[in-house]
């Protein structure tokens, strides 16, 4: 492979592969051998390599741990039949993780450091790369400040990370979801449009609280009215009402920029598809579901790729959704997705960088 940056490499003495079983892969438990670091101190990024995966060395005043100054991506990369390893759209992950870190006041990396860090690191960890259809690996890169410090400021100091999982499907089967119309994930002025933990921290409650009554997710609404909705845990949210793809526009700040999600609707326009970006208010919901003229509801993201959404409740109502059909726009758009990223289809779009 052909590099630009010179990364220093420790290999591990032990590599965890002879002891891993690629069959029965639970997300995100399985961490493949390596991982990239870089830190960032006197305002540039020094200090890049790759190093053994292993427990980092943290000061109890660390900044990131008492004011949420953290920021995060997912990306996948897949195995081809010729055992090439086929990177999805990371391009579109460096940029977005820049963005978060504009809002949370952490440095920008710039895209050779993510890009040339991730391709070095998928080299060398290539055998953890899975073979066979469903199968991935996750791409989990991360910054975080590490200022040892308790003052509430942005850190001076931060650390950007990428190790990666070998990983199979994140939702094995449809989901069940819950409108939520008491909790709020983001709101306009708020961090809904960015990757950051605290996101994630805040949805944990009502999430569990959905969990505990037998949903797998929420679908969260708008914070001021609480009438439209916006996007589901881990997931942004598309409905077919009528042969009408209608999903949450991307230009609020409350909603994150899903590549997934993206991809999904360049698809959708390529193929003529009506689409809307616009909000579907709640009672717009319950009214097709009522009428029966919501054809399908699929959630989009990274992790959980296409997830057709068995069970709405709205208002504390349940609603069963259609039988998913093979010819359903979400199953075109799955298969054309994975036929792109694991190289049965041609890439026309730029989205793979092979290694
Ligand atoms: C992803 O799809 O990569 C996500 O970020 C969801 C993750 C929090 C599991």
């Amino acid at each position: 492979m052909k590099t630009s940056l010179a990364i220093p490499v420790q290999k591990t003495t032990k590599s965890k592969l002879p002891e891993t079983d690629f069959s029965t892969l639970v997300f995100g438990k399985t961490i493949s051998d390596h991982m990239f670091v870089a830190d960032y101190k006197n305002g540039e990024w020094t200090d890049l390599r790759i190093e053994p995966y292993g427990a980092l060395d943290i000061h109890p005043a660390n900044a990131a741990l008492h004011y949420g100054q953290s920021i995060f991506e997912g990306m996948k990369a897949y195995k081809n039949e010729k055992g090439e390893i086929l990177i999805f759209r990371g391009d579109a992950n460096a940029h977005r993780m820049n963005e978060s870190a504009v809002r949370m006041c952490m440095p920008e990396i710039p895209e050779e450091i993510f890009m040339e860090g991730l391709l070095q690191l998928l080299d060398l960890d290539r055998d953890w790369v899975p073979s066979g259809k469903g199968a991935s690996l996750y791409i989990r890169p991360y910054m975080f400040a590490t200022d040892n410090y308790i003052g509430v400021k942005p850190s001076e100091t931060y650390k950007f990370i990428i190790f990666t999982c070998p990983v199979g499907a994140y939702y094995s089967k449809p989901v069940n979801v819950k409108v939520e119309t008491d909790f709020t994930r983001a709101t306009e002025g708020g961090t809904g449009a960015a990757k950051t933990a605290g996101n994630y921290a805040a949805s944990l409650f009502p999430a569990l609280q959905a969990q505990r009554a037998g949903y797998d997710q929420l679908l969260w609404t708008d914070g001021k009215s609480h009438s439209k909705i916006e996007e589901s845990g881990t997931m942004n949210v598309m409905f077919d009402i009528n042969g009408t793809l209608i999903t949450a526009p991307t230009n609020t700040g409350t909603i994150l920029k899903g590549i997934t999600r993206d991809s999904v609707v360049q698809l959708a326009k390529d193929w003529g598809m009506p689409l809307e970006e616009r909000f579907l208010t709640v009672s717009e919901l319950q009214e097709a579901l009522e009428k029966g003229t919501l054809r399908e509801a699929f959630g989009t993201g990274t992790a959980a790729t296409i997830a057709h959404i068995a069970k709405i409740n709205v208002n504390g109502k349940d609603y069963i959704l259609p039988e998913n059909k093979a010819n359903a726009f979400s199953n075109k758009v799955l298969n054309e997705l994975d036929g792109i990223k694991y190289g049965d289809i041609a890439d026309t779009r730029g989205w793979i960088v092979k290694i």
